[in-house]
């Protein structure tokens, strides 16, 4: 039985002028324990709406989500909230880590929402999980003093502390270097892999989709396999093809300025790891705060 498992969703928005927004017209997927899998597409076509179905953060407006079984889509909201800080990481584009705190401190945030055990030892479990993305030493250092690759390995290490059955990634190589986003997927694949976690990567980079096992195209609203996941790389060498489904499959549109966006959806998801907002929770969640101000 898959542990993901979508089948029909569709998500439908109603636009202030009263239009519906048809993003999901009926996405069906099916993602195992220990899988990876890699979702493409141009700017705007749903992925991170998508993830966001995946990771519980919103509901489709119709079709079937099961988690390992569980039809999710009648849980109530506490439930939900619970099965997201548990059985998912997210790691996005810019981090979303805070500033004010320790790389360790950034850490043993989800595990301020665990059980007692996990909560009393969340030094110690942070710690190991630093020392696991090679910060050990820099345990104490704030985000601001290291690389973006560092950050991102933060990300990576708070994502999995609580050892999620799912971990979701919205274009987590975007804000780096090609060399950097490497070591940083080789990285997130090793530690999915030692958990046998599940691990769904949004990417507008062909290179970063071929390292899947399985990879996707979304558009028109519903996901289409990409036969063979390696022929991606050809096409982010090659560029477009020309042709219209060459045209379609060639590497899309870097995503728009991301400030905002990829800040919204990063808090949802940082207040995801921490249940109930705090009041430094409320300022990560909200993209209209510079990280600076959380000090
Ligand atoms: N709540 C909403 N209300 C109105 N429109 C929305 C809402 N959520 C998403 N959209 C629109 O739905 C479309 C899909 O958005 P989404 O963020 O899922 O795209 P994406 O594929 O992740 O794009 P990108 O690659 O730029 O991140 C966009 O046109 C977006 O503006
Ligand atoms: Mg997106």
């Amino acid at each position: 039985m898959s542990l993901v498992c979508l089948r029909d969703v569709t998500r439908t928005v109603t636009l202030p002028d009263g239009e519906d927004l048809h993003i999901l017209r009926g996405v069906n997927l099916d993602v195992a324990e220990g899988e990876h899998v890699s979702i493409v597409g141009r700017s705007g076509t749903g992925k991170s709406t998508m993830l966001n179905i995946i990771g519980l953060l919103d509901a489709p407006t119709s079709g079937i989500y099961e988690l390992d079984g569980v039809d999710t889509t009648r849980l109530g909201e506490g439930r939900r909230a619970r099965m997201r800080g548990e059985d998912f990481g997210f790691v996005f584009q810019q981090f979303n880590i805070f500033s004010a705190r320790t790389a360790a401190e950034n850490v043993e945030v989800p595990l301020l929402y665990a059980p007692g055990p996990q909560l009393l030892r969340r030094r110690s479990i942070a710690l190991d999980m630093l020392e696991r993305v090679g910060l050990a030493d820099r345990a104490d250092s704030y985000p601001g003093e290291m690389s973006g690759g560092e950050q991102q390995r933060i990300a990576i290490a708070r994502a999995l502390v609580r050892r999620p059955r799912v971990i979701l990634a919205d274009e987590p190589t975007g804000a780096l270097d090609p060399d950097t986003g490497r070591v940083v997927m080789a990285l997130l694949e090793e530690v999915a892999r030692e958990s046998n976690a599940a691990l769904i990567v949004i990417t507008h980079d062909m290179a970063v989709a071929a390292r899947a096992q399985r990879a996707y195209e979304l558009y028109d609203g519903t996901l289409h396999e990409v036969e063979d996941a390696s022929a991606l790389t050809h096409r982010a060498e090659a560029g477009h093809s020309g042709d219209e489904a060459g045209a379609r499959n060639a590497m899309p549109e870097p995503p728009p300025a991301p400030a905002d966006d990829e800040g919204a959806r990063s808090g949802e998801g940082v207040r995801t790891d921490e249940g109930t907002g705090t009041h430094e929770d409320e300022q990560a969640s909200d993209p209209a705060t510079p990280r600076e101000v959380e000090q």
